[in-house]
């Protein structure tokens, strides 16, 4: 399956300069969803995954199907003010702004073996917070998977460490 062919790329948003990669119509195709999760699920199968975090917000349309396919539980990563309960935090820059990034403090356990799951890797300022909360509540990061890297951006220079899936490349 060509999965780019359910990307849709929007010149200008949300501002000038940049090409939004807008994944949408690939969720809106059952098939091509399901195809696109199982690549991620083949990725993760082997590395003994307890947990998936997936950042807000389609961080959670990737993290969470592969969560339930793998059968290990889910953990949101939202931006501050979402979450009710006692929290960790890291801010952090992505390719058009900055925020601050929250896990609860119980999302992980020390010890876990965790997968990131997100639609894309731009900067790789957000898998950057988020590998850092895992880090810092003592999980253990076993992978990052992502629907597309966009190369120039150079996230990956951020995360190399790691062992990083993705489905399509720009
Ligand atoms: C987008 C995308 C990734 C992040 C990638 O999320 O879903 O999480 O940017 O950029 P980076 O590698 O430069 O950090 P965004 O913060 O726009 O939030 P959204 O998913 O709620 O739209
Ligand atoms: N997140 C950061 N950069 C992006 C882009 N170019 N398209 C879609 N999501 C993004």
């Amino acid at each position: 399956m060509d999965f780019k062919n359910y990307i849709a790329d929007v010149k200008d948003f949300p501002e000038e300069g940049i090409v939004f990669r807008d994944i949408s119509p690939l969720m809106q195709d059952g098939e091509a969803y399901a195809a696109a999760i199982q690549k991620i699920v083949e990725f993760a199968k082997d590395k003994g995954v307890d947990k998936v975090v997936g950042p807000e917000a389609r961080g959670f349309m990737v993290g969470c199907p592969v969560a339930v396919e793998l059968k290990c539980g889910f953990a949101m990563a939202r931006k501050k003010g979402k979450l009710p309960r006692e929290t960790v935090e890291v801010a952090y820059g992505l390719e058009y702004g900055e925020a601050v990034l929250q896990l609860h403090q119980d999302a992980v356990r020390p010890g876990e073996k965790v997968l990131v799951c997100d639609d894309l890797l731009a900067t790789g300022g957000t898998t950057l917070a988020t590998v850092e909360l895992i880090e810092k509540l003592g999980g253990e990061v076993v992978g990052l998977a992502f629907l597309i890297e966009l190369l120039d951006l150079k996230g990956r220079d951020k995360i190399s460490e790691y062992d990083i899936f993705n489905l399509m490349e720009y």
